[in-house]
């Protein structure tokens, strides 16, 4: 039968098919996200996240070797303090959770990267990821907060910095900080398409920062908007951040696409504790192949458009990228 395209030709010899892959992924862009739990002696396995863990300062070290050992270059930390306030004072002290977490792991393990999550949530009593004014969350007020939160992990050895609060105009604020202070060098990653997800869930039970009272639409994205994605990723980017983040990813392959094409810096996803709960859920239940299913997700993100996927399984993906699996 004459027929001068066959598809079929670049997929049967295995050598071929990877020369001809058009998404190439590598263990250089994945980042494993770790909480940090205040106290000492703690290693914990968390619930709602099978196979994660919390970890205290004194603790941590153990955590990244293993992290260092799969060759993943990144982790990004979450704190969780031990007391709450109101104005979220744990966030910025310099003896804070993080702080402590990230000065004892630079000494430990050097040649890992350190972003750190930088959100009001974990340390107000009310849950919310800013100032309340009346049970209302006030933008302006929460911004110098951040600010110095940003700037106090950073004294305390963050690489770079990554605000998840959905706050207007935070990015601005935290740059204005870390210049001032002298580090105009440290970059900024932007949770800058951040929506309102029930995939958070599993998250918010690891790291205790569920709202007391009401939700975070009023901050973060409604998820039937995708032009308002872009609005917020160019107005970070305005404002200065160096790399812009799409959260969640399995859901939001297409803005991940439209983000990444839209500016011209460096895309980031974030596939969240839902998203890995989801899969191991399944593949616990013997209804899915993890290993497959996790690979495919994660090559779906890159495929998309990410630089950069952050994800709970990125220690595993190490392992399968070092078996063949993919890359
Ligand atoms: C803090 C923050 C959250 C996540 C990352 N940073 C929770 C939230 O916004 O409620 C979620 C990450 C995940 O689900 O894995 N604001």
């Amino acid at each position: 039968m004459e027929m001068l395209t066959r598809p079929r030709r670049l997929r049967e010899n295995p050598l071929l098919r990877s020369m001809v892959r058009e998404t190439r992924v590598s263990k250089a862009g994945l980042v494993y996200p770790m909480f940090v739990r205040e106290g000492t002696g703690i290693v914990e396995d968390i619930d709602s996240l099978p196979g994660q863990k919390r970890y205290s300062p004194d603790t941590l070290a153990q955590g990244l070797i293993q992290v260092a050992r799969a060759g993943v270059p990144a982790v990004m930390l979450f704190g969780i303090p031990q007391h709450k306030d109101e104005c979220a004072s744990g966030a910025f002290d310099p003896d804070g959770v993080v702080q402590q977490a990230l000065r004892i792991a630079k000494k430990e393990v050097p040649q890992l990267y350190y972003i750190t999550d930088v959100c009001l949530c974990e340390y107000t009593s009310h849950g919310h990821c800013g100032m309340l004014e009346q049970n209302r969350v006030d933008n302006d007020a929460t911004l110098p907060v951040l600010a110095k939160t940003a700037l106090s992990h950073v004294q305390a050895g963050a690489d770079m910095v990554a605000p998840s609060d959905m706050m207007d105009g935070r990015v601005l604020a935290i740059r204005r900080q870390l210049d001032q202070a002298g580090y105009t060098g440290v970059p900024i990653m932007s949770y800058a398409v951040k929506y309102s997800s029930a995939f958070y869930g599993p998250f918010r039970e690891a790291a205790g920062s569920a709202p007391a009272f009401g939700d975070r639409r009023g901050y973060q994205m409604d998820y039937h908007n995708r032009v308002e994605g872009l609005k917020e990723a160019r107005l970070d980017v305005a404002e200065g951040a160096d790399l812009v983040m799409v959260k969640p990813a399995m859901s939001y392959l297409d803005i991940i696409r439209d983000v990444s094409q839209a500016v011209e810096v460096p895309c980031a996803a974030y596939s969240v504790s839902g998203e890995y709960a989801m899969i191991k859920a399944a593949a616990q239940a013997g209804l899915i192949d993890e290993a497959a299913v996790a690979c495919e997700a994660a090559v779906g993100v890159f495929r998309a458009g990410a630089q950069i996927l952050i994800t709970y399984y990125a220690k595993e993906l190490a392992g399968w990228i070092d078996e063949g699996r993919i890359g």
